[in-house]
């Protein structure tokens, strides 16, 4: 048997990005001893790509904003299927994590009086985004990163978890490899905290970096973690679609809250044609007053470029499929038409959207401040993820708990812009501290050998099979999975659509079991997707599964065959968990009711 070195925390969190961060951070502060595993190098987490903003309710450009008014949208936005009490305490909490990464060194764009300037973004009522221009992802990974490498805590970059580690019921470590060698350890410890981010590469087209695999949640899946809200993905509506080497990159919806409109083949400008009943009275039908909206005039409607992702997104897809399209098959977004309304457009630009500007100058040859951008949905963000305590962030396995986009709850049917980043600062923060204080209040258990030779020899098989034909090759069977999930699982579903996702899928497993890599263990891509292949199909089983469950159209899911929202599905979430026999078992958990202050603050905001 091959010796497994064994790394010894009270603390482990996997996963580097803001989540993650922000977790060790606050569980290293409380004394205990804090691990962190990251697939990448430090640095490289897809936290960075976040672009547009920070949402909390600092209320430093309209007033009138406070945490009611972002608790109300956030429920709003997740047509109410959120976990209550989540959207209470992000909504409460945000604007404390924001200023607590200002006095860490974080550099917000400023109002004129140098407080953090913050922008508009769709569903939220007033300019609420703090920002670093379109790069505050990168500045909330620097500044963490900054303040926590002074903490003590220890770091693994370049390493894979390949299996949660379980002694009875709890989870007491994790089971990885190095992909410098490739040599399996060990990581024991009394907590762990998942804070892997999404899932988006089990798509085609996606704006997520190439590790958002859905690994994390998959991992919590298979030690015995509750999944809810697995159907609601969100596609992001403004996507790069051309040149097709970089189609699916974000287009920060900053760009529309900035003053970009959106426009079909015939220059119109669409969004105006279908604005949804519960946003109607907010949304302005008139050109102008939505530019003034833009550059913030407190007496102005939203314009309907602003409505949450999910209509956005469908209306975008609306236009290519009826002909209205760009030549490469999206829609067009301008923010050059902006030089008739202000002086030195240009400049502007550039200085509001510099990632944008150089995005689309050095990958499409487009200069943004002149001409449109085409722009169409991508694959963005889940809402579903794994289930946990509002309040702890502890999952339904003792010991285990999530924080940010893997775990579930805050967004329900869909998440509003901006909202993930405080996601994380907020239940990172809180994931810290209760990770932190299970640690302290528990022994840990003990991890059984046979267990560890269970896994190590399951991840090892690829390298035993004969890797030399098509079908059993991992990367091929990866894109089959992309382009399946693309065609059956996406924007607009239907319930023969999904059953045919779900048995195909059946099909894609198989060759999983079946797929086989050539080479050493050394820094190998293709033996490191061998043992993803596992995680995505579970997600996107999970997904499917639960998108055929669903009978309604609700936020990020839309089914053609049921376009209306019911009733039934309002009260309730899909989980899914699994079985003694490996299968999943899916169950309609009725919601909470929510608190009677909470709820009164809804009816008012209305
Ligand atoms: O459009 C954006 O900048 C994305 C932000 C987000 O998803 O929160």
């Amino acid at each position: 048997m091959e010796k497994f070195e064994t790394y010894h925390h009270d603390v482990l969190v996997i996963g580097s990005g803001g989540a993650g961060l922000r977790a060790a951070i606050e569980a290293s502060s409380l004394g205990v001893k804090v691990a962190v595993v990251c697939r990448s190098l430090l640095g490289k987490a897809h936290t960075v790509m976040a672009e547009g903003g920070v949402a909390a309710a600092l209320s430093n450009v309209d007033d009138r904003d406070n945490w009611k008014v972002h608790f109300s949208d956030t429920m709003r936005g997740g047509q109410y299927l959120n976990n209550w009490r989540m959207a209470e305490l992000h909504a409460k909490e945000a604007p404390d994590r924001v200023r607590e990464l200002e006095a860490w060194g974080a550099v917000f764009d400023r109002t004129a009086d140098g407080r953090i300037l913050q922008r508009n973004f769709g569903g939220h009522k007033y300019p609420r985004l703090a920002h670093v221009g379109d790069r505050t992802g990168l500045e909330m990974i620097r500044t963490l990163q900054d303040h926590g490498i002074h903490q003590g805590i220890d770091i693994y970059q370049e390493y894979t978890i390949v299996s949660l580690l379980k002694d009875g019921d709890g989870v007491v470590g994790a089971f990885g490899y190095d992909r410098e060698k490739g040599l399996f350890k060990v990581f024991q410890a009394k907590a762990v905290i998942i804070a892997t981010g999404g899932m988006g590469r089990i798509y085609k087209i996606s704006s997520n970096s190439w590790d958002c695999t859905g690994g994390g949640i998959s991992l919590a899946y298979h030690a015995g973690a509750e999944l809810i809200d697995m159907e609601f993905v969100q596609f992001h509506p403004t996507g790069m679609v051309w040149p097709p080497s970089v189609r699916g990159l974000l287009i920060t919806e900053g760009v529309r809250g900035e003053g970009g409109v959106l426009r079909n083949s015939n220059g119109r400008r669409f969004m105006f044609d279908d604005i949804p009943e519960n946003y109607k009275g907010q949304t302005s039908m008139d050109e102008e007053e939505g530019w003034r909206y833009t550059q913030g005039d407190k007496n102005a409607k939203r314009p309907p470029e602003l409505l949450t992702r999910d209509h956005v997104a469908r209306c975008i897809r609306r236009e290519i499929k009826e002909g209205r399209g760009s030549p490469h098959g999206g829609v067009f977004l301008d923010i050059a038409w902006i030089k008739e309304k202000i002086p030195n457009a240009a400049e502007h630009i550039k200085r509001k959207l510099p990632s944008m500007y150089h995005q689309f100058k050095e990958l499409a040859g487009v200069d943004i401040t002149k001409e449109p951008m085409e722009v169409g949905p991508t694959t963005h963000y889940i809402m579903g993820g794994v289930r946990v305590d509002a309040d702890t962030q502890m999952t339904t396995t003792p010991g285990l708990f999530a924080a940010g986009e893997c775990a579930a709850g805050l967004h329900g049917a869909n998440r509003l812009g901006g909202n993930s980043l405080s996601d994380l600062l907020v239940f990172g923060k809180r994931a810290g501290e209760f990770a932190a204080k299970f640690a302290k209040e528990n022994k840990g258990g003990i991890i059984h050998d046979s267990q560890l030779e269970e896994i190590a020899a399951w991840a090892l098989a690829p390298f035993e099979r004969d890797a030399s034909h098509e079908g059993v090759n991992p990367f091929q069977i990866q894109s089959n999975l992309q382009d399946m999930m693309q065609e059956l699982v996406g924007i607009v579903r239907t319930e023969a659509e999904l059953t045919d996702a779900i048995e195909r899928l059946q099909g894609l497993k198989v060759r999983a079991d079946h797929s086989a890599v050539g080479g050493n263990r050394g820094y190998n891509p293709g033996w490191h997707t061998a043992i993803e292949l596992k995680h995505m199909l579970t997600i996107a089983e999970a997904i499917a599964i639960a998108a055929r469950e669903r009978k309604e159209s609700r936020g990020g899911h839309f089914r053609e065959d049921f376009p209306d929202k019911a009733d039934d599905f309002g009260k309730m979430n899909i989980s899914i968990k699994k079985g003694a026999h490996g299968e999943m078992v899916v169950q309609h958990v009725p919601k909470t009711k929510v608190r009677d202050d909470l709820q009164q603050i809804i009816e008012e905001m209305k």
